[in-house]
């Protein structure tokens, strides 16, 4: 069995719905929002690569950006999000989704404009062969934006830091490194880019909500834990509890890396 999180059917279901909520919405808006965008992505014609691209929301919100005479292409590994995405996505024949793993690109050298990556880098075992592959299909000057979560940035309420601390060491395990942002800078420099920034892009559930990321996060979560063999009524326990806290609150930093491609 895997030991880090692979979408099959039920886990992408998941997480379409966690991508639905207006956390998420928020999220990808903050993505295009970014002045490293707003500078590329509104041109007709540009060629733009979604690597993880997952439900395929953000690829056609790009998509609509960049019209008819640009391409935007979205490349997932998971066979249940692409079909998701391709169901909802069809109208737009300059999107198209295909699969293939981030560190081996279907693409050719230096053939996109902008490459977006929004946490996908933390899923990747070689995350060095996934940049050194974002440089290569990318023309020098080409950007890369990625956002990556750091999971010690988590605080979330409970009244077992005991139980709490125990399921999020297990869900740590969902990822090959829940640290990533700590580290991707260096690592972008390494691979070619310049001028790397960051900024954090916060998540902030200040009170129980069913439609927000982190109450959809505790289905993940759980789904996860079952299946790397967990304890079910610890884990129905840790759900219960957060579900049914008058005093809910979740708060969760994604990091956004900018970077330009300049060898
Ligand atoms: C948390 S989701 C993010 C989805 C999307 N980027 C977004 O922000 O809406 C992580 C995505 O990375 C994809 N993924 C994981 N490993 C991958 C790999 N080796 N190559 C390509 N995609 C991968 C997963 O299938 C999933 O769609």
């Amino acid at each position: 069995m895997a030991t880090t999180l692979r979408y099959d059917a039920e886990a992408a279901a998941r997480l379409v719905a966690i991508y639905l909520t207006p956390d998420m919405v928020a999220q990808r808006a903050a993505v295009l929002r970014a002045a490293v965008l707003r500078a590329l992505v509104p041109n007709a014609g540009d060629r733009v690569l979604d690597v993880g691209s997952g439900p395929g929301l953000l690829a056609a919100a790009i998509a609509e950006r960049v019209g008819a005479a640009g391409q935007v292409l979205g490349v997932d590994i998971s066979a249940p999000l692409l079909a998701y995405a391709r169901m909802h996505f069809a109208a737009l024949p300059w999107l198209r989704f295909v699969q293939a793993d981030a560190a081996r690109l279907p693409c050719a050298d230096a053939s996109f404009d902008t490459i977006v990556c929004t946490q996908v880098l933390e899923y990747l075992p070689d995350v060095d062969a996934a940049l050194a592959e974002f440089a290569r299909v990318l023309r020098p000057g080409g950007q890369l934006l990625a956002i990556d979560t750091d999971w010690d940035s988590l605080v979330w309420a409970s009244g077992d830091v005991a139980r709490m601390a125990r399921v999020l060491a297990l869900w740590d395990r969902h990822v090959p490194d829940p640290h990533l942002p700590r580290t991707l800078g260096r690592r972008m420099e390494r691979a070619g880019f310049e001028r790397v920034c960051v900024r954090a892009v916060p998540l902030l559930n200040p009170a129980f909500d069913p439609d927000t990321y982190s109450n959809r996060l505790i289905d993940l979560i759980a789904s996860f834990a079952a299946s790397r063999g967990a304890d079910a009524s610890e884990i129905d326990a840790w759900a219960g509890e957060l579900r049914a806290r008058d005093d809910y609150f979740f708060s969760l930093n994604r990091y956004m890396f900018f970077a330009v491609r300049t060898r």
